[in-house]
């Protein structure tokens, strides 16, 4: 789970990262009173889970309460790279002297852990990633040992040579905040240092491991309903293992490895038919029961990017023929709800049988294919007839 700006700040707060004073609004009136409870020049931020919101005119300086709601009206609202603002973060001021970069986060190419720091931090990291890499300086953290103030220091060594100490105090705490949260990414950027010689984050992207999310009963509440995916929140009361795409093809499976080889052949196979390519990944796991088929088939279906579904079933502990009647019970109970056609291919435990079931319901919707190639071509093809 990605998080807001104003969450990562007060996730920094707690383990003494220091951040600049600041609070939310979601009016440009409550932006008023939060500048007028600063006393100071503020900084009205969009509050978007996307990069570039300086660029995007999302941030802005408001030298009195009356510019602060001004500012916060033209921000709230705004649309920056297809997210909408519903909330601003109205922070101090802060006097900039310069401004550096620092990240960590999971290397899963090296299997490790990463730092990443750079003097020149600010909006324009991305270019400077790509045009002079030798900028931004990695150092790889070794998991079991951590950053300790040895290995801060090296990180700080990137940064000029008078702030390299208190940087690197910043830094070690940094990383205890990422460990004790089980974060997959910190960033700040920009991480200041202000005319008075201090180290502030002023800006922060973190990324929380929703697999450690048992180990953090608050995470829970960082949760933003309004902007969650509507499918992914509805396969998530369910159960489902359910993850949102941008394709045409709906694609059902039992276990994580069969719908991830599914994706593949499906992507694969749309090539063949304009470029047609799988809608989501979700996995139903071992019990293919016919109310779980009919929960991942509701969710699949209530996409309207969907042109076809393709479930790929192998027989394993839950056998084939009580995966077939799953889909003619799923189909039952979603009734008119069911618009779209559907390629079955089974395999595995009671294969025969399962293929009769499906066989002598004879759905209008259900096509059966035999192997998993031949479906995935056939039901890109029907996603390209229906597009
Ligand atoms: N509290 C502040 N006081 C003064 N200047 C600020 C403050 N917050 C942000 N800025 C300025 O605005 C710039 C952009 O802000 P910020 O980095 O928070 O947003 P961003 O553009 O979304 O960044 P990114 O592209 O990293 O997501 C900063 O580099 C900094 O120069
Ligand atoms: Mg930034």
């Amino acid at each position: 789970m990605d998080l807001y700006e104003h969450q990562a700040r007060d996730v920094f707060d707690a383990h003494g990262v220091p951040v600049p004073r600041g609070a939310v609004a979601d009016t440009a009136a409550d932006a008023a009173d939060r500048a007028r409870e600063l006393g100071t020049a503020v900084v009205v931020k969009a509050q978007v889970k996307t990069g570039g919101r300086g660029k995007a005119g999302g941030v802005k300086l408001a030298r009195t309460p009356e510019e602060a709601r001004a500012t916060a009206d033209a921000i709230l609202g705004m649309d920056i790279k297809g997210h909408t603002v519903h909330r601003v973060l109205v922070t101090e001021a802060s006097d900039i002297a310069e401004e550096y970069y620092l990240s960590f986060l999971l290397d899963r190419a090296n299997r490790t852990f990463l730092a990443m720091c750079s003097a020149e931090g600010g909006v324009e990291i991305e270019q400077l990633a790509v045009e002079r890499p030798e900028a931004l300086v990695k150092i790889p953290i070794n998991p079991l040992t951590g950053v300790d103030a040895a290995t801060a220091a090296q990180i700080a060594a990137a940064l000029p040579a008078q702030v390299t100490e208190r940087a690197a105090k910043v830094i070690a705490t940094l990383w205890d905040a990422f460990v004790a949260e089980d974060a997959t990414l910190v960033e700040v950027n920009p991480l200041v240092r202000t005319g008075r010689d201090e180290i502030v984050a002023l800006d922060g992207k973190v990324t929380l491991d929703d697999n450690a999310a048992f180990r953090h009963p608050g995470h829970a509440d960082l949760v933003d309903e309004r902007t969650e995916d509507p499918l992914e929140a509805k396969a998530k009361a369910k159960d489902l293992n359910y993850v949102k795409l941008d394709g045409e093809v709906g694609i059902i499976g039992n276990g994580a490895g069969l719908v991830m080889s599914t994706l593949d052949v499906v992507a694969y196979a749309g090539e063949k038919h304009g470029g047609v390519k799988p809608a989501n990944f979700l996995d139903i796991g071992g019990g293919a029961s016919a109310e779980v088929m009919a929960a991942g088939l509701d969710v699949i279906l209530g996409d309207p990017g969907v042109k076809s579904v393709f479930v790929n079933v192998f027989g394993g502990i839950t056998a084939c023929d009580a995966v077939a009647t799953g889909i003619v019970e799923a189909l039952k109970i979603l009734g008119e709800a069911a618009t779209k056609p559907l390629v079955v291919r089974l395999d595995g435990n009671n294969v025969v049988e399962g293929r009769r079931i499906l066989d002598e319901a004879n759905h209008p919707l259900v096509t059966q294919v035999g192997t998993m190639d031949d479906a995935a071509d056939k039901a890109a093809e029907l996603a390209a007839a229906g597009a």
